[in-house]
């Protein structure tokens, strides 16, 4: 067990050595990205009319910029929360041009190199000697993730078993965990994958997190004791590995996955608009060089195709389906793809919102639910949709910390509450489940 946490005193004792890497990071010793985000910024802009809304989608696909919330240009309307990364050339422009037009707007990164900097250069020292005090609070490359997911599958194999479940369009491995007691009774089981977008990294992080909890309390805690001995859990700690990589080494706000186009020298599909349901309708895009482009045909992404033939091979025993991403603090449900409530809707809302109250209930964060379509945005081609389709009853996407202040640059001091508090909308749903509601 020692292996699933540190102790705390660690932290502190870690402090000087924080202070000496934040000396390392100075200028000039081999800044993170080759410094690509110097001067760029991140800004808020809220478009009090249809028409402001007009102007402001054409500026934006204009500038060519970087959007983090939401996620198609064709969603910015009146209200909508509008979170733009400019590149360092492009925002003198627009901020002249939002003054002029009189919207409302807001700073929210001054300078996107120095918070991506300051971010990692707070982080505690990485343990590299030994995977014995294994590091929850910081964010971990893929291969870090995988050496992980190996040695608890050697360390733990009674809870835990490691296999592929094919290989990624850059040929890495696909790893699933299968976390619960083993035994020989029928058991359900709840499916859980975090990582389908690149950049948000908190999503792998939660599911390293369960994985740890799990394997810490379920001696202590009786949720978790029944949850590990009534059900499975396929954990995907990691949906889109190649484009999860490339967010590490090249791109730190990457989305897609990273397949070649013939036609185009854009790269990637976004993973959660390639999936057989109303596929490539309201909310994707055909275009390849857009960050919600649907792919050239349904499951064209070998690691949606992989994942997809999983859940159809095991969707009898598959009761509930859980995708993590970031960041809107939102749990959202089907349908995505159109407005319209699912049948059996009110169990379906009730488990969400007993969910929320429960995370709520930890430090106060407040988090919307409710259908994807009208809660968020209208999207085709979700894998929650497809999953629900499918015959899965439970499917809910979360989308977790923050609301914007940090974006996808959520702080790994942040990692601990975050998880923490989403730990027990989890549990809080699976009980829901056990319960077999209706
Ligand atoms: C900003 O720089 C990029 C590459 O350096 C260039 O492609 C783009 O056209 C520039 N944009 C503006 C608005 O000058
Ligand atoms: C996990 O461990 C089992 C043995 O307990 C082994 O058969 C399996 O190949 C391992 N999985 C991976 C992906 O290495
Ligand atoms: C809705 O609930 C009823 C039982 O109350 C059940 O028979 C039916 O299969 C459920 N439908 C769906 C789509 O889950
Ligand atoms: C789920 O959360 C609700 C509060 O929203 C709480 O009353 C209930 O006890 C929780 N159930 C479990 C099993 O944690
Ligand atoms: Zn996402």
């Amino acid at each position: 067990m020692k292996f699933l946490g540190k102790p705390r005193s660690q932290t502190a004792a870690s402090l000087p050595l924080c202070l000496l890497l934040l000396k390392i990071l100075q200028p000039g010793h081999g800044r993170l990205y080759s410094n690509r985000y110097a001067g760029d910024k991140v800004i808020r802009l809220i478009p009090s009319s249809e028409q402001e809304a007009y102007t402001l989608k054409k500026i934006c696909r204009q500038l060519k910029v970087d959007l983090w919330q939401p996620s198609s240009v064709s969603h910015i309307s009146e209200g909508t929360v509008t979170d733009v990364h400019v590149p360092q050339n492009g925002s003198r422009a627009l901020l002249a041009f939002l003054q002029e037009a009189d919207i409302l707007h807001k700073i929210l990164i001054e300078d996107l190199q120095k918070a991506l900097e300051q971010g990692s250069s707070l982080r505690p020292p990485r343990n590299r000697r030994s995977l014995s005090e294994y590091n929850y609070e910081v964010y971990h490359s893929l291969e870090e993730i995988q050496n992980w997911m190996q040695h608890l599958n050697n360390t733990h194999s009674g809870l835990i078993h490691m296999f592929s479940i094919g290989k990624s369009y850059e040929g890495r491995p696909l790893f699933v965990l299968k976390l619960g007691r083993r035994s020989r009774a029928y058991k359900n089981a709840v499916w859980i994958d975090c990582g389908i977008h690149a950049r948000e990294w908190i999503g792998p992080a939660f599911c390293q997190w369960f994985v740890k909890e799990a394997l810490l309390t379920y001696k202590s805690d009786p949720t978790m004791r029944k949850m590990m001995n009534h059900l499975y859990f396929y954990i995907m700690p990691v949906f889109n590995v190649d484009g999860y990589h490339f967010s590490w080494t090249n791109d730190r706000f990457w989305r897609k996955t990273r397949s070649r186009n013939s036609r185009f020298h854009c790269r990637g599909v976004d993973a959660n608009r390639n999936w057989k349901v109303k596929w490539c309708d309201e909310g994707a895009s055909m275009h390849p060089c857009d960050d919600t482009y649907c792919g050239p045909f349904p499951e064209s992404e070998p690691e949606v195709k992989a994942v997809a033939n999983f859940l159809r091979k095991h969707r009898k025993h598959i009761k509930a389906y859980l995708s993590f991403h970031a960041y809107a603090q939102m749990l959202l449900y089907p349908y995505s793809y159109k407005y319209a409530t699912i049948p059996n809707f009110s169990c379906v809302e009730s488990a969400a919102y007993k969910a929320v109250n429960a995370l709520r209930s930890v430090y106060g964060v407040r988090y919307r639910y409710g259908p994807a379509s009208s809660t968020l945005y209208v999207s085709s081609g979700s894998s929650m949709d497809w999953a629900y389709k499918t015959g899965i009853p439970y499917t809910f996407a979360f989308e977790l910390r923050d609301t914007g202040h940090f974006g996808f640059l959520l702080p790994e001091m942040l990692i601990q509450p975050t998880c923490t508090e989403t730990m027990l909308a989890v549990k809080n749903i699976t009980m829901h489940l056990l319960r077999k509601c209706p």
